[in-house]
């Protein structure tokens, strides 16, 4: 299978499409992906009236929470607020019983499978790093360049100058440049984190979901991490859910606090900080 015709990346919908055949119109088929998504509005993420039960439980309960292009959005709240429940909704793995949900201003993400959510351009990175440990850092990258990850046979085939340069620039983004040759199991914790943040990268994602990012890292891990997500706001949009304030003190300037699966507060950091509900349900404890 070597010799694999390389995918050129922003053509990378189209398989998927023909595959599913629905919303082919909204992302831009066929279009160049940063210019397919329409973001007219200024927001590029729009959940109104969510609601998600399970088993007569509302993880989610009449949710709206809207996302402006280019922001950097952090989510706070207590265990079993509905924080990933949210994310699961957003990117098409668990359907809401009521609600919409849309990426740009057009992008009906409720009726989107999970692959065609994240061929359209929303990232996510779950809390535990999943990176293919038997490989190289490279290699893993390679990897998250193609369409299909199940090709592993297509590790073989030859990257342009144009992917190799992408690779670079991504390793150099998030620090690894000097590990790029080191099996990925042999990374820490953190350096893991960063190669899937990577790797996420290589797709070209218009919205980033990052759900506790910072757990289990070192104090410099995390100080780097704010840095780099200040680094990508602007020209991604990113929402992170996390319960280390002092993390979310450091890069955010607007916080959303969930509590029974709605939101409770919205504003700056210290807004929510100075909100009593916030303190009582959260963190105050
Ligand atoms: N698949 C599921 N089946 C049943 N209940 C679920 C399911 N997923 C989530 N829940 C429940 O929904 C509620 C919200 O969970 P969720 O994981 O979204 O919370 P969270 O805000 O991410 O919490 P944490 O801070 O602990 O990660 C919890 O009570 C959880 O037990
Ligand atoms: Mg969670």
């Amino acid at each position: 299978m070597r010799g694999l015709p390389a995918v050129h990346p922003e053509f990378m919908l189209e398989p998927a499409f023909d595959q599913f055949g629905s919303g082919r119109e909204a992302i831009g088929l066929g279009q160049p992906r940063k210019r397919g998504l329409d973001t007219r509005h200024g927001t590029v993420l729009s959940l109104e009236d969510i609601s998600v039960s399970f088993d007569g439980f509302k993880a989610l309960n009449a949710l709206t929470l809207y996302i402006g292009v280019g922001e950097l959005r952090c989510i706070i709240g207590p265990n079993g607020a509905g924080k990933t429940t949210m994310m699961d909704v957003i990117t098409g793995k668990t359907r809401p019983d009521t609600g919409s949900a849309f990426f740009g201003d057009t992008l009906d993400l409720t009726r989107l499978s999970e692959f065609q959510i994240a061929q359209a351009g929303i990232g996510r990175k779950f809390q535990k790093p999943t990176v293919f440990e038997a490989l190289t850092v490279f290699e893993n990258l390679e990897l998250a360049l193609k369409t299909d990850k199940s090709v592993w046979a297509s590790l073989g085939a030859r990257l342009s100058d144009e992917q190799r340069a992408r690779i670079d620039q991504v390793l150099s983004t998030v620090r690894l440049q000097s590990l790029a040759s080191r099996q990925a199991g042999l990374l820490s914790h953190g350096q893991k984190q960063f190669l899937e943040i990577a790797m996420l990268l290589l797709q070209e994602p218009q919205l980033l979901l990052l759900d506790e990012p910072v757990a289990g890292m070192t104090d410099a891990e995390t100080e780097f991490t704010a840095e780099l997500f200040k680094g990508l706001a602007g020209s991604h949009s990113l929402m992170v859910v996390e319960h280390d304030m002092g993390f979310v003190g450091s890069i955010a300037d607007h916080v959303t606090v969930l509590h029974q699966g709605s939101v409770l507060a919205e504003g700056s950091l210290a807004q929510v900080q100075a909100n009593e509900q916030v303190v009582e349900v959260y963190l105050g404890r």
